[in-house]
């Protein structure tokens, strides 16, 4: 694949634009609803820019489709009346939608999900990142498999059902761990303690699950079933953390299932 269109200007449109451009793969245009996001990206990535689905041009070897979950069906609709939807291959790039919402509107469609937090304000490191792909056509999979192959050396084919499971573990791994940061770091706070007297131990514990089973690697007191420490903790919560006393129990019993308030 040498030539690849965005449909979106957000963080992932930005980062995977960047990344494609670098590895040799050209963005010939960039759309965005926004015209000065989509001129913004577009000069990044010395590609045309776009505010209107109608002008996007045939012929890219690919159509990546990075807009708002809830977005990516419309603009499908919308970008099907525009470029041959026997021929040209368009995939999305999220973990929580079906591949098939693409279906309806194009023959050759598929998914390329990097598997990541993006935000602007740090790089990725693309080579570690695993890019989730999937395709209706065989053919198509295996262009995206060489495409993704180009970008990262972590390229896993999934299909739309292990996606959706994916994506819920992402969930807890990343959105629900810095909940509960969030909550020890408010914790702390109240006390006047710094957070940073936590980050050290939430790193370890972070760099322990790369080479070890989460399972194998917990510790504390629910673990050791000290009923005791799981009380007290208890308590100081109903009192001055109310809001934490059942995310602590829940926690503590799924470590703990015989544990009894
Ligand atoms: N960010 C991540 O960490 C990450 C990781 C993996 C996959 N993804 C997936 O990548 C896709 C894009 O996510 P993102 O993080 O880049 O989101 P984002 O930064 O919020 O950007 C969303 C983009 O969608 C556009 N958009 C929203 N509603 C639209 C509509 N009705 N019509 C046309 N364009 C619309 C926005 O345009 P405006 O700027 O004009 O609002 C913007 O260009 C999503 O499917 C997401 O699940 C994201």
């Amino acid at each position: 694949m040498q030539k690849a269109t965005l449909i979106g200007a957000g963080k992932l449109a930005h980062h995977l634009g960047l990344r494609l451009t670098q590895q040799g793969v050209a963005v010939n245009q960039v759309y965005s609803r926004t015209k000065k996001k989509a001129q913004q990206l577009a000069k990044l990535l010395k590609a045309k820019a776009t505010n209107h689905l109608e002008e996007i041009e045939s012929g890219a070897d690919l159509y990546i489709i990075a807009v708002s979950d809830s977005a990516i069906e419309i603009v499908a609709a919308e970008l099907a009346k525009t470029i041959d939807p026997s021929k040209a291959f368009v995939v999305h790039t999220s973990g929580a939608t079906l591949s098939l919402v693409l279906k309806p509107y194009f023959k050759h469609y598929g998914v390329f999900y990097p598997l990541q937090s993006f935000s602007m304000e740090k790089e990725p490191d693309f080579t570690n990142i695993p890019i989730c792909i999937d395709a209706h056509h065989k053919a198509d999979k295996n262009k995206l498999e060489v495409l993704a192959h180009r970008i990262s050396n972590k390229v896993f084919t999934i299909n739309d059902e292990q996606r959706a499971v994916l994506h819920v573990a992402a969930v807890f791994v990343n959105n629900f761990t810095n909940v509960l940061y969030q909550s020890a770091a408010e914790l702390v706070e109240s006390k006047n303690i710094p957070f940073d007297l936590l980050r050290p131990l939430l790193l370890e514990t972070a760099l322990k699950v790369q080479a070890h089973q989460p399972k194998d690697m917990q510790t504390g007191p629910a673990i050791r079933k000290d009923s005791n420490t799981i009380k007290k903790h208890l308590s100081f919560l109903k009192k001055e953390h109310p809001e934490l006393f059942l995310v602590y129990l829940q926690l503590t019993q799924l470590l703990y299932p015989d544990f009894k308030p």
